[in-house]
This record gives structure tokens, C-alpha cells and sequence, in this order.
């Protein structure tokens, strides 16, 4: 246990209050801008290839000393160097936390109770890459030897969120004589959909799971291989050859059917939200190729190492972290929209909400006592443009304090043609101009200047001072990819260590999942379970009474 005062009670912490109270009580971005000309220059800083603008903040120069300030009294920097050196900071499961050795270059030494990890991880990278070549090439065949066509991720959560997200992300440096899909939901709808008009002599499944415990993914696979066996004459060998798993369970793969030499492995020190850089990202190597892969985990590590090395104030992932924790504990900021203005980042948003909300959805500190203080936030958010037509509304004029991030590129992937291409600077200009009025708004001086009749001055009239953080990059490749991921990820770890809360685990996930399945009999059986509560037991009767027998 540990005897610091609690994180309210410190003395950083009390600063921040009377800052928000006095210096920043109406903070105001026109006269923040008016006042300092470099304020966008010096409120922004550079990692890799990515470009981060927080100049758009309710914040200045004070407001980022004492905010530093908090991070070193919590001791932020010690927490990320033990996490850097394997040390077990995932208390409540005693387990290292180490997805940066997955990125690793080859020659480092990470250790984790004395053993380097690193040569492990590279033999399965190895293992991964000669698979997804012979997969690419033609050379793995199916059952009958048909060349694999199809290749179908079944995973859910961090087993699917990570490789369908950076699919996406990354098409256009897919191999587009592939079709990649991507099934979690236990709902059968989505198997039946993602496999309807598929060969199975041409389908790959990869079946994605830590634990290959996870009832959705098991149930999922079993009916794939139902499906498969149906299709291929009912012959159970055709499983090896088109069934691989990615685990770290080999005895529950093997139960399953999957031959071990099929099985990718990866280890409890890296989480399901943490995992899709580890073999979970199998399907992705397949979709882009190892070297794509490579160039996407060097994103990663080049994030690490600026996050493990540079000084507080240029720390990218610090910084971003640290405004969330002024805006969610200081402003009452309830939630954190993330747009990307990028139509490859559809799934970015829902990635996201994985990484922070699973990692920072807790409600007791690392000793076990309950917060007195704010945690994680909503995580929101779907591309851009979309958003404006539907609740950019409320972003400029409603009531909640929503930071939000905003995230483009300089150019749109080569594949476009130039008509398509030449849409890319009206998409960016719409985050500009986003960001802009977000910020500074529309006075009731302005809207009266443009002669608008005076009854509706106020229904137009913008307050502005709607924080954003704008991440630019030339584009949208493998390695900027995953310098966006570790920049998220880090940020998250921040917020953790400030609010001194296990952002490893995720106990709260497994009431649900405990719960369903004392609750299935009853639907499937009418069995009595027992402890059902009334409003329960009358709505497991109603469903029983409307399901078709
Ligand atoms: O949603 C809870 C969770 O435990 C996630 O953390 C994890 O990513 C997901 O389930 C899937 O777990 P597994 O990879 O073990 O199937």
C-alpha cells in the first residue's frame, strides 16, 4: 500500500484547482492567440511523422508546468520505465506489461523475470512471415488445393479490434486478390454474412484468441468449421489446412483441432488491447506483407522510444495525456471525441474506445480503494465529414465540454485516381476549418455585421473554446499507423499512472460473460436459474413466449 496522500489531496493536484478557478476560469482562445503570436509554433510538437497541434487547448504556459508537475509527483515516468524493463505493473493479474518488446528491434534486450523476450518474439515474427508468404505466393494451399482466397479473422475485442481496424486502415497496401474479413459478434448473423458467398476450398480461418476460452470466438469457430466441413465433403483433415490459430493457450487449440505447428503464439504479458502488433496481427501481415508489418512495428517503436526518452515537455503521449486529465478532472469533460478525417480510419474510433475505455474504465486505485476522482472517459467519434452532418451540432453548440482530436493527412493514398485525389483538399479543409471555428467560434458582433435579423443573433452565435488537438501527417502508411497507435497507447498509460489505476486489467468484463452463461439455459432450455431477478425471470418468460420453436 502505498503512502502518498491520495491524488486529490496532493498539493500539484490542489494547484490545478485554483488555476481552473482563477488564472483559467473563462478561458478564451481568441485572446490566448492575440496575446502570443507563437503560441501555435510553441504548442506543437513533432514525433516521427506525425505533427501534433494542441494549440487549440484551454491552456497555457502555467497550466502545462503544473499538469507536469502532477506527472512527476505521481511518478509517470517511473511507471513507463518499469513498464519498459518488464517489471510486473499489472498488479491484479501479477503480469509484466511489455507490448513494446512486440516492436522491438531485433538486437534489443528485454527482460522479463530474467529471460530476454526479444528472441521470442522474433521467432514468431519469423514464423508469422514465412506463413504469410507462402499464403500470398499461392503456395499454401487449401484441403483440395485450391489456392486461399478468403482469409477470415475470428477474434473479438483486442482478437479482432487491432487487425480489423489497421485492415481497413492500411487497403490500399493490400494484396487485392485477397478478400479479408473480419467475425466477432456471437450473433450468427455475422458468420453467415462474412462467409455466404465464399469458396470453402479457397477460405483461411484464423482464429484469434489469448485465452481460446472466449465463448463468442470458440462458438464462432466451431460453426466455420461446420461450415468448412460441409463444403469439403465432411473430410476433418481438411482442418489443417485451413484453420491456424493465434494464442497463447496451446493445450485449448489443440483441444479445439488446430495442429500446434498451425498455432501463433504470443504471451501473458501482452494484453488483448495491446495485442494486435504480437501474432493477433497475422490476418494484416497476410492483407500487406511482412515488410509492411515491419514498417508498421517500426512506427511503433519509434513512438516507444520517443515516449521512453524525451524530456516532459516535447513528450507527445504526456502531453495528450495530460490534457485529458485537465479536461476530465478539471472541466467535467465527461467524454473525448476522436475524428479522423481519413475514410481508412473508420474503425480507428472503436479501436480506441477498447484501448482507453477497457484500460482506464476503473473506479479503484492500484491499493484498491475507491476514487474520489474522475477516470476514463467516453472514447467517441467516426470520420470526420460524417460526424459535421450529424453531431458537430452539439460539438459547437451545446453544452458539454467535449475535447475532441482531429486527425489528417497531406495526401490521400496514391491508388486514388486524380479526380478522387483532388477531393483530398476539400476533406482537409473541412478539419481546418473545424478546428477553427471550434475554437474561436462566431461572435454576436460578427453575426450582427452580417445583418442577420437580431431575434436569431443568439441561435447563431458560436461561444467557440471547444478544445481540439489536430495530428497531422503526410499520409497514411504502415509506420504512421503505428506510430498513431503507440502515441494513443501511451497516452492512455499516462492517464493511468495520474489517476493511480490498473489500466492492465479488466475484471469488469467478466460479470457479463459469467452471467450469460448461467442465463442461457433459461433461454434455451426454460431451465430455472436460480438468483434470476424478477425483471430477469419476466423478460427470459417473454422471450421465450415470442421465440419460434
Ligand atoms: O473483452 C474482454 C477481453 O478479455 C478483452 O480484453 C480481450 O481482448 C477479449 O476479451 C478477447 O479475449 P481473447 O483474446 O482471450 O479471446
Amino acid at each position: 500500500m502505498s503512502d502518498h496522500p491520495r491524488l486529490i489531496r496532493r498539493p500539484e493536484w490542489t494547484a490545478l484547482e485554483d488555476h481552473r478557478a482563477g488564472a483559467l476560469l473563462h478561458p478564451d482562445l481568441r485572446e490566448m492567440f492575440d496575446r502570443d503570436p507563437e503560441r501555435a509554433e510553441r504548442y506543437t510538437v513533432r514525433v516521427g511523422d506525425l505533427l501534433v497541434d494542441y494549440s487549440k487547448n484551454l491552456i497555457n504556459d502555467e497550466t502545462l508546468a503544473l499538469l507536469q508537475e502532477l506527472a512527476t509527483a505521481t511518478d509517470v515516468f517511473g511507471l513507463r520505465d518499469a513498464m519498459f524493463h518488464g517489471e510486473r505493473i499489472n498488479i491484479t493479474e501479477d503480469r509484466a506489461v511489455l507490448h513494446t518488446a512486440l516492436r522491438a528491434p531485433r538486437n534489443a534486450v528485454i527482460e522479463v523475470d530474467g529471460e530476454n523476450v526479444v528472441p521470442q518474439v522474433h521467432a514468431v515474427l519469423d514464423k508469422m512471415t514465412a506463413f504469410a508468404d507462402r499464403v500470398r505466393s499461392g503456395e499454401w494451399t487449401g484441403h483440395t488445393g485450391k489456392r486461399i482466397r478468403n482469409v477470415v479473422n475470428i477474434g473479438i475485442g483486442g482478437s479482432d479490434l487491432g487487425p480489423a481496424m489497421a485492415y481497413e486502415a492500411l487497403r490500399a497496401y493490400s494484396d487485392r486478390s485477397l478478400t479479408f474479413r473480419f467475425v466477432s459478434n456471437v450473433d450468427g448473423a455475422d458468420l453467415h454474412e462474412a462467409v455466404r458467398d465464399l469458396d470453402p476450398a479457397e477460405t483461411l480461418f484464423i482464429v484469434a484468441s489469448k485465452t481460446f476460452t472466449t465463448i463468442e470466438t470458440i462458438t464462432n469457430a466451431t460453426s466455420a468449421r461446420t461450415w468448412l466441413l460441409k463444403g469439403l465433403d465432411g473430410d476433418e483433415k481438411a482442418v489443417a489446412k485451413h484453420f491456424v490459430a493465434l494464442s497463447t493457450n496451446a493445450g485449448k487449440v489443440a483441444e479445439f483441432g488446430i495442429d500446434p505447428d498451425n498455432m501463433f503464439e504470443f504471451w501473458d504479458w501482452v494484453g488483448g488491447r495491446y495485442s494486435y502488433d504480437s501474432a493477433i496481427g497475422l490476418s494484416l501481415m497476410i492483407a500487406i506483407g511482412p515488410e509492411r508489418f515491419r514498417e508498421m512495428l517500426d512506427g511503433f517503436h519509434l513512438v516507444d522510444e520517443h515516449f521512453r526518452t524525451a524530456p516532459a515537455e516535447a513528450n507527445a503521449p504526456l502531453i495528450l495525456g495530460l490534457l485529458g486529465i485537465w479536461y476530465g478532472n478539471f472541466f467535467g469533460a465527461q467524454s473525448h471525441a476522436v475524428l479522423p478525417y481519413s475514410h481508412y480510419l473508420s474503425k480507428f474510433t472503436a479501436y480506441l474506445q477498447q484501448l482507453d475505455m477497457e484500460s482506464n474504465g476503473k473506479s479503484v486505485d492500484r491499493d484498491g480503494h475507491p476514487v474520489e476522482w474522475q477516470t476514463g472517459p467516453v472514447v467517441w467519434g467516426t470520420p470526420g465529414t460524417n460526424g459535421q452532418h450529424a453531431y458537430y451540432q452539439l460539438l459547437h453548440q451545446g453544452t458539454k465540454v467535449i475535447p475532441a482530436d482531429l486527425i489528417g493527412f497531406a495526401n490521400p493514398v496514391d491508388e486514388l485516381s486524380d479526380e478522387l485525389k483532388a477531393q483530398h483538399d476539400l476533406l482537409m479543409a473541412n478539419l481546418f476549418a473545424q478546428g477553427q471555428a471550434l475554437a474561436f467560434g462566431k461572435t454576436a458582433a460578427e453575426v450582427r455585421a452580417e445583418g442577420v435579423p437580431e431575434a436569431q443573433v443568439p441561435h447563431r452565435t458560436f461561444r467557440g473554446n471547444h478544445p481540439t488537438t489536430t495530428i497531422l501527417a503526410a499520409e497514411l502508411t504502415p509506420s504512421v499507423l503505428g506510430q498513431l497507435i503507440a502515441l494513443y497507447e501511451h497516452k492512455v498509460f499516462v492517464q493511468g499512472a495520474v489517476w493511480n489505476i490498473d489500466s492492465f486489467d479488466q475484471w469488469g468484463v467478466e460479470l457479463g460473460k459469467v452471467l450469460a452463461k448461467r442465463v442461457e439455459p433459461a433461454l434455451t432450455e426454460g431451465a430455472h436459474v436460480p438468483g434470476l431477478d424478477a425483471s430477469t425471470t419476466a423478460l427470459v418468460a417473454a422471450y421465450r413466449t415470442l421465440r419460434k420453436k
